[in-house]
C-alpha cells in the first residue's frame, strides 16, 4: 500500500479554523449548539465543502447530513464522520475533526485519482451532545431506526424550544431516507488523559462505556434564611448538594471505570437570603460494566428517595439518556490497529469514557473509533487540544482503514 494518498494537514487544519470561526467564544473555544444559528452555519459550512467535492449530499427528516461520493459498484457506502454540534464551552476538534477529516480523505483520494469500489461518505450527526437536547446521539439514534422523528423532533431543549421546531427554523428538516451502511469509522480526539501520558500516537478503540443521565427535580418550601429554624426546613438546595457529594463518594467506592458528575444544578429562587424552594440538577453516571452501572444508579436514586423523606420534600425524576456498553466489530477494531501500524505509530486499545455516534451505528453495521492524544486530556473546554502531528497521523489510518473497506 505504498501508493496510498496522503492526507493534506495544512488543508484539514485550514477547514477546522474555518468552522472553528463558526461559533467562536471571545476567549477561545466554540459554542454550537444543536439546532441554533451558529450549528447552522457550521453545516452550511460542511455542506459547501461536500458540494465542493461533488459528493451527492443529503439531509434526512433529523437533520443529519450526508455526503456520498459513488463507487464503481452499487452497495451502500464505508461511512466515517462524526458531529459539528457542541457543549456550551466546546473546543475545536471534539466531533469537527471526525467530519473534516472524513472529508479530507475524499479529496485526498479524489486527487491522487483514486476510485474506490465502494461508495464513500461522510455523516455530519444531528445533536450529538445533548447538551441542548436529551438524549445525546439523537441524530444517529434516528438513522439507526432506534428513535422515531416524531419523537426526536417533539423533545425540548434546556430553553424550551423543540427539535422539529428548530429544525424547520434552520432548514434542516430534510426529506431524505436514511440508507444502510457497510462500515462506520469515526475519528476523534480522545478526551482524556490516557494517551498523551503514555506517549502513544493511536488511540483503536475496542468499546465505549455505559451512560445513564437522569434529570432530578426536588420541590421544598421557600422561606427566610433568617428566621426559619434549621430543624424546620425543606432545603430543596440542601438535598440537590448532598447528591452532589454523595455520587462523587459512590464513583470512589464503585471504583473500577464508574464516573459520576452533577453538571447542571439550578436553584429557585437563586437568592441569598432565601431557602431554595426548587432545586433542578441532572446526574450522570457512567461505567464499562453494566451490572456495576445498575447498582450506581439504583443507590443514588434510594439515597435521593432517604434525603427526600429526611427533608420532607418531594422529589421527582426522569431518564434523558440510557446507553448501554457497546463493544465495537472485533474484525474492524483489528483492522484500525494493523492500518495504524503500518503507518508506523504507536498504539493502544481502550474503552471510550465519551459518548459517540460510532456506538449507535454498531447497531446496524460493523463500526470503530480512531483517537488521538488530547493535550492535558481535557475537552469539553475551550481550551481543548490536539497537536498538528497527531490529527495527521489520525486522518491517515482514517484514510487507510477505509480505503481497505472500500476495495
Ligand atoms: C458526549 O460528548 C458525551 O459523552 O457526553
Ligand atoms: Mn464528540
Ligand atoms: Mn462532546
Amino acid at each position: 500500500m505504498t501508493d496510498l494518498p496522503r492526507i493534506d494537514l495544512s488543508r484539514l487544519m485550514a477547514r477546522i479554523d474555518a468552522l472553528g470561526r463558526v461559533g467562536a467564544l471571545p476567549g477561545g473555544g466554540v459554542c454550537r449548539l444543536a439546532l441554533t444559528d451558529e450549528e447552522r452555519e457550521g453545516r452550511d459550512l460542511v455542506r459547501g465543502l461536500m458540494e465542493q467535492l461533488e459528493l451527492t449530499v443529503t439531509v434526512d427528516p433529523v437533520g443529519n447530513l450526508v455526503g456520498t461520493w459513488p463507487g464503481t459498484e452499487p452497495g451502500p457506502p464505508v461511512m466515517m464522520g462524526s458531529h459539528i454540534d457542541t457543549v456550551r464551552t466546546g473546543g475545536l476538534y471534539d466531533g469537527a475533526l471526525g467530519v473534516l477529516a472524513g472529508l479530507e480523505v475524499i479529496e485526498a483520494l479524489q486527487r491522487a485519482g483514486a476510485r474506490p469500489r465502494r461508495s464513500l461518505a461522510v455523516a455530519a450527526f444531528t445533536n450529538e451532545e445533548g447538551a441542548r437536547f436529551a438524549p445525546d446521539m439523537m441524530g444517529s439514534l434516528v438513522f439507526v431506526g432506534d428513535l422515531s422523528v416524531e419523537h426526536a423532533r417533539a423533545t425540548v431543549g434546556i430553553d424550551g424550544t423543540t427539535v422539529g421546531a428548530e429544525l424547520d427554523r434552520i432548514g434542516y428538516a430534510g426529506t431524505d431516507a436514511p440508507t444502510p451502511v457497510h462500515a462506520f469509522v469515526e475519528l476523534h480526539i480522545e478526551q482524556g488523559p490516557v494517551l498523551e501520558q503514555e506517549g502513544i500516537t493511536i488511540g483503536v478503540v475496542d468499546s465505549v462505556q455505559g451512560i445513564r443521565w437522569t434529570e432530578v427535580t426536588v420541590t421544598g418550601v421557600s422561606n427566610h434564611a433568617g428566621t426559619t429554624p434549621m430543624r424546620l426546613r425543606h432545603d430543596a438546595g440542601y438535598v440537590a448538594g448532598s447528591m452532589v457529594h454523595f455520587v462523587r463518594q459512590l464513583a470512589r467506592e464503585i471504583g473500577g471505570d464508574q464516573v459520576a458528575t452533577v453538571g447542571s444544578l439550578r436553584l429557585a429562587p437563586d437568592l441569598v437570603n432565601v431557602i431554595p424552594n426548587e432545586a433542578v440538577f441532572t446526574l450522570d453516571l457512567r461505567n464499562t460494566d453494566e451490572i456495576a452501572l445498575d447498582r450506581a444508579e439504583a443507590r443514588a436514586l434510594a439515597h435521593l428517595q432517604a434525603l427526600a423523606v429526611d427533608e420532607g420534600v418531594q422529589v421527582e425524576h426522569r431518564a434523558l439518556a440510557r446507553f448501554e456498553p457497546v463493544r465495537f466489530d472485533a474484525g474492524l477494531v483489528d483492522q484500525v490497529e494493523a492500518a495504524a501500524r503500518a503507518e508506523g505509530l504507536s498504539t493502544r486499545r481502550l474503552p471510550s469514557g465519551a459518548g459517540h455516534d460510532a456506538q449507535i451505528l454498531a447497531r446496524i453495521c460493523p463500526a470503530a473509533m480512531i483517537f488521538v492524544p488530547s493535550v492535558g486530556g481535557i475537552s469539553h473546554n475551550v481550551n481543548e487540544h490536539t497537536e498538528p502531528e497527531h490529527l495527521e497521523a489520525g486522518a491517515n489510518v482514517l484514510l487507510r482503514v477505509v480505503s481497505a473497506l472500500a476495495q
